[in-house]
């Protein structure tokens, strides 16, 4: 390569050992300057697609709230029949299989608290779960790339943010929005189960969803459930052009 030798005077170095050449300074400028302009190209487009991630949006923290008024008056208490009326009509409203149907209940630890969940929908930019717990639990809700709504289906649900003494209580038909990058503490004192819907960025939040079951509670059948349906989902979404 007597290029290279021209522009590389360590290569032409005597003390140089010819056997094991360095990197030159122009190789290692290069590949600085590929990763800087990959990591400028990768800001420009994740911020051009946070600035519109309103337009991947399918669901409604309205409707849904609507959805879950009506589904609670026709069956009241009877989360199970409460359960079904939101599923049916979430797949009347969106056919095509952007809701599941299959209704596969899947143990969740997240920041210390414990339920199960139901997964309606999961693609990128937005989930939708039934999450609950018929014997009450708490915990740290998870600092998040999206705006969480909690419709409340059944029982209570207490929230505290610290620098207030009173809890924030949300009871049967009321909605908990946890703004997006924001935290509390929340507690459920006895059964409690919720419609829940997320938008924004759901992959960064599955790193949450999945750090108590590979540092607590090691239940690798629950972790593989929860990695197949959801994964499932995004991808089956993905490739019917739900992002
Ligand atoms: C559900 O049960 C609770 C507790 O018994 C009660 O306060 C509430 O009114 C019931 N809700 C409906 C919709 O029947």
């Amino acid at each position: 390569m007597p290029s290279r030798k021209k522009n590389s005077p360590v290569q032409t170095s005597p003390r140089t050992p010819r056997t094991s050449p360095r990197k030159s300074p122009r190789t290692s400028t290069g590949t600085f300057t590929i990763l800087s302009i990959s990591i400028a190209l990768i800001s420009a487009v994740v911020y051009f697609l946070n600035s519109h991630l309103e337009r991947f949006y399918i669901f409604s923290p309205s409707e849904l709230h609507d959805l879950s008024l009506r589904a609670i008056s026709t069956h009241g208490n009877d989360t199970a029949a409460v359960v079904a009326f939101i599923a049916g009509e979430m797949n009347e409203k969106f056919p095509g299989g952007y809701v599941n149907l299959d209704q596969e209940w899947i143990f969740n630890n997240a920041g210390g608290a414990m339920g199960a969940m139901y997964i309606l929908h999961a693609s990128v930019t937005e989930y939708l779960i039934i999450f609950g717990t018929a014997v009450g639990t708490e915990g740290h809700t998870g600092r998040h790339t999206a705006d969480d709504y909690f419709h409340i289906l059944k029982g209570t649900q207490l929230a505290y943010t610290p620098g207030s003494f009173e809890p924030e209580v949300y009871p049967q038909g009321s909605v908990h929005h946890l703004e997006r990058g924001t935290v509390k503490q929340y507690k459920m004192d006895e059964a409690c189960f919720a419609l829940e819907y997320a938008r924004g960025w759901i992959p960064p939040m599955l790193f949450f969803g999945f750090a108590d079951g590979l540092t607590s509670t090691l239940d690798v059948p629950t972790l593989w459930r929860m990695t197949w349906v959801t994964g499932k989902q995004m991808i089956l979404n993905l490739v019917r052009g739900k992002f």
